[in-house]
């Protein structure tokens, strides 16, 4: 039986970025119609799939946001972001804007065209330093950046308005709170996002590794191949409805470990190679590990790509995108 969403019209913001534009590819090799929204602050028009229906825009312009809802919208794929931590704090108003004040207006254009759907990218950031690891759902929210209160924020005026009583409209929201997505089409030269594909920019310019704090704070890396999976199968699925759910793997790689890794991956070690410690940054998290029991039960999603093998993969890439360059 197919589907009730099959061949409809599906408006994913940030398309052109690292996580939507593979999120775009797979919803086009499912059958879906695909627009992509995207301002390409850090997203590449280049990576976006042909077979979608490009508008470059910005959330934080209703206009431009009301001229793509009024081509019909099934159901909204919200990823467009401000993603840096460390740029939630250099510029504080700018991050506000995109990552809340934005999700705001694609709030108000579902509300006004009736749009039924909408799936919103959350982060892990939300949990701060969580008391519990791996890190369940329900632990309490205390974000510990700029970033994650924006984050926050958003994902809680999406959930809200999903129970609004006054809504003449079924409206059903999911969020995902995304742990550290790595792999092919991620940034190499964007410093302020992305631990892994920073570690791997530095080593291909033959740069020093900057690590900051002492190196044991973890992480948990998850393919966006997997996280991709885990956005189109929710679409129609009514258990993910209202829900916000994790993605990762549970299984925390220290960023002391994540360096040997990839040094050892390009044919270096500490002895051969320049890393060297900062103080920490603001908004550093110390422990990362997700809970995905949610992502299992709801989704029947659970990541299939470990570590060592996606980091390898996404290591060939980058040497050949380099190569061209
Ligand atoms: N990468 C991760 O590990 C991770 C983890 C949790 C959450 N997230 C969230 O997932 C989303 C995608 O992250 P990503 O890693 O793919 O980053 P990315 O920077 O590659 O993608 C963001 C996309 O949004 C676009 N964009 C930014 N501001 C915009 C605006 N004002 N209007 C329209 N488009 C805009 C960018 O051009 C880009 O294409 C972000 O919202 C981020 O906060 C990412």
């Amino acid at each position: 039986m197919r589907n009730f969403f099959m061949n409809k019209h599906i408006l994913v913001t940030g398309g052109a970025g690292f996580i939507g534009s593979h999120v775009t590819d797979l919803l086009i090799q499912r059958g879906y119609r695909v627009t992509v929204f995207d301002n390409e602050s850090t997203g590449r028009r280049a990576d976006v799939n042909p077979n979608a229906t490009f508008v470059h825009g910005d959330v934080r312009d209703e206009t431009a946001l009301e001229a793509v809802f009024k081509t019909g919208i099934d159901a909204v794929i919200h990823i467009a972001g401000q993603a840096s931590i460390r740029l939630s704090f250099m510029h504080p108003e700018a991050d506000l804007n995109v990552n809340t004040l934005g999700t705001i207006n694609i709030l108000k254009q579902c509300i006004a065209h009736k749009v039924g759907r909408l799936l919103f990218a959350s982060s892990m950031t939300i949990y701060g330093t969580p008391q519990i690891a791996p890190t369940p759902e329900t632990a309490y929210p205390a974000p510990v950046s700029y970033y994650g209160v924006t984050k926050y924020a958003a994902e809680r005026y999406a959930h809200i308005t999903a129970t609004r009583k006054d809504l003449d409209f079924d409206f059903h929201v999911t969020s995902f709170r995304m742990f550290n997505v790595y792999g092919e089409r991620q940034s190499l030269t964007n410093a302020y996002q992305g631990v892994f594909a920073i570690f791997m920019g530095n080593v291909l310019r033959g740069e020093p590794i900057n690590i900051h704090s002492d190196g044991e704070q973890s992480r948990d890396f998850v393919h966006v191949s997997d996280v991709a999976r885990a956005w189109v199968d929710a679409i129609d699925n009514p258990q993910t409805y209202g829900e916000v759910i994790n993605i990762g793997t549970g299984r925390p790689i220290s960023v002391n470990r994540l360096c040997d890794m990839v040094l050892e991956a390009f044919g270096y070690s500490r002895e051969t190679y320049i890393v060297n410690h900062h103080p920490a940054q603001p908004g550093d998290i110390r422990v990362s590990s997700a809970d995905i029991t949610k992502a299992r039960t709801l989704l029947g999603w659970q990541p299939t790509i470990a570590f060592e093998d996606g980091m390898k993969e996404t290591i060939n890439w980058a040497k050949k995108v380099m190569q061209k360059a």
